[in-house]
């Protein structure tokens, strides 16, 4: 095992201090929210989950969570997810998985929202990680000829065999690596402008705790 999965673990077992027994908790997507699950059923926590992808839903009915579909509940106490990167502002990229939309929809519709990453993706400013889009397949060509005229040195994101990735809502992803960014808020509000863009990966004042796994537990608050 790695020092990187080795400090996931960390995060994702400290995050079980946010848990109770009769929580509606959102299950965010990727390999730490991975170790949680496994945590959450050692310990047999008896919780309702709501999911953020097939990936974490399978696992969940591997590991006997249960799971409802966000429309079935009027509330999610607690969303426990990962970061791509995470900046001194708590402010942080997500997407990575392509998982984005999904979990940016069970985050807006939390009470609280913790996200669990170990310490390689703290960074003082983000762009380091390629901030994925979801877009929707038509036109894509256009977005991409937009984003490269920004400067934004966009990549349609492909599978193992070449194909372009399609998301579990059916929309594909577009990476822009922008190695600096320096206002995200302009940033998420010209990408919202942007028709044929679904979602983008920047979550920008959605996260009330981060637990930061490394030597030392670090656990940032809003
Ligand atoms: C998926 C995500 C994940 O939270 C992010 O990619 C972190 O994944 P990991 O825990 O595997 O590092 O945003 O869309």
């Amino acid at each position: 095992m790695t020092k990187q999965d080795l400090f996931k673990q960390k995060a994702a077992r400290a995050a079980l201090d946010y848990i109770k027994d009769g929580m509606i908790v959102g299950l965010g997507t990727g390999s730490t929210v991975s170790y949680l699950l496994d945590y959450i059923s050692e310990k047999e926590l008896d919780i309702t989950g709501v999911t953020t992808s097939k990936d974490t839903s399978r696992k969940c009915r591997t590991l006997g969570i249960r799971v409802v579909d966000i429309d079935m509940v009027d509330h999610i106490d607690v969303t426990i997810d990962g970061a791509d990167e995470v900046d001194a502002y708590m402010n942080g990229i997500k997407g990575g998985g392509a998982a984005l939309l999904m979990e940016k929809i069970v985050a807006k519709n939390s009470k609280t929202n913790i996200w669990i990453v170990d310490e390689t993706k703290v960074h003082s400013v983000l762009g380091s990680f390629p901030l994925p889009i979801e877009i929707i397949s038509y036109g894509s060509g256009k977005l991409i000829q937009n984003f490269e005229e920004k400067g934004y040195h966009p990549v349609l994101r492909l599978d193992n065999a070449g194909n372009p990735v399609v998301t579990d809502t059916g929309h594909n992803i577009i990476d822009l690596n922008l190695h600096y960014i320096d206002n995200p808020q302009e940033l998420a509000e010209y990408l919202e402008s942007q028709v044929g863009v679904v979602e983008h990966g920047l979550f920008i004042n959605i996260a009330d705790v981060v637990i930061i796994g490394g030597e030392k537990i670090i656990i940032k608050n809003k």
